[in-house]
């Protein structure tokens, strides 16, 4: 129960920053490496990379499949692009929401480096990565900063997208933007967790609109 209002708080907080965000960005034309960040269009040869848990999670209960995996597939199928996923090397991350919540809050407050049990192969061979992750504490999981920090993303274009229960985005293109500054990050497609469970037909709609 405090963990859930903690995060309504953080959600809460998260909202108020995005629209200072959003008035910030109308009279500062947002350019990310270089270039107009408005279009997710991809070009050359793609991967979907994305981290998800399955277990007790925020307002769907104990699932099978996580949901940023859900819409990673969904990606995946409609682009054509290879998968990868983020897995921990040691993954001791709880199946129960508050445990979780916990642990990757102390991840976040160390600023940790969880490790990674694979590498992508080929990985100068894809143009174009799209990166899914579940919104943690206001940011991406701590392990997707251990991804981006463990290739070269120079000249590569990175298509974000991730899956919240209130947070949207929750800023996450500057944060990408900041940790890999040679890729050119695109907008976020950022997705409703529970309805990537209960809520296929809108999830594709929504990923269709973003791929346009
Ligand atoms: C540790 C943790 C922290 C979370 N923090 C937030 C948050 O700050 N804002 C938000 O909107 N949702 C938050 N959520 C909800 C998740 O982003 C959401 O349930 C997501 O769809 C989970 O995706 P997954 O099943 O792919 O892991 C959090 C969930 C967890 C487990």
């Amino acid at each position: 129960m405090k963990k859930a209002l903690a995060l309504l708080m953080a959600i809460a907080i998260v909202l108020s920053l995005a629209a200072c965000g959003a008035k910030t960005e109308k009279s500062n034309e947002k350019t990310t490496g270089g270039e107009t960040a408005s279009t997710p269009a991809a070009s050359g040869k793609s991967l979907v990379v994305y981290f998800s848990r399955t277990g007790e999670q925020d307002k769907v209960g104990v699932i099978e499949k996580g949901n940023t995996k859900i819409v990673a597939e969904m990606i995946a199928e409609k682009v054509g692009a290879d998968t990868f996923e983020i897995v921990p090397k040691n993954d001791t991350y709880p199946m129960t929401f508050d445990a979780l919540c916990d642990v990757a809050k102390e991840e976040q407050n160390n600023n940790a480096r969880p490790e990674i049990k694979d590498t992508v192969k080929d990985f100068d061979s894809y143009d174009t990565i799209y990166l899914g992750y579940p919104i943690w504490w206001a940011d991406l999981p701590m392990i997707c900063y251990t991804f981006l920090e463990s290739y070269d993303f120079n000249g590569k274009t990175i298509v974000p997208f991730c899956t919240h229960e209130g947070s949207a985005d929750a800023n996450t293109q500057k944060k990408i933007q900041t940790a890999v500054p040679k890729a050119s990050v695109k907008e976020v497609l950022a997705v409703r967790g529970q309805d990537a469970q209960k809520d296929k037909d809108s999830v594709k709609k929504q990923i269709e609109d973003w791929l346009k």
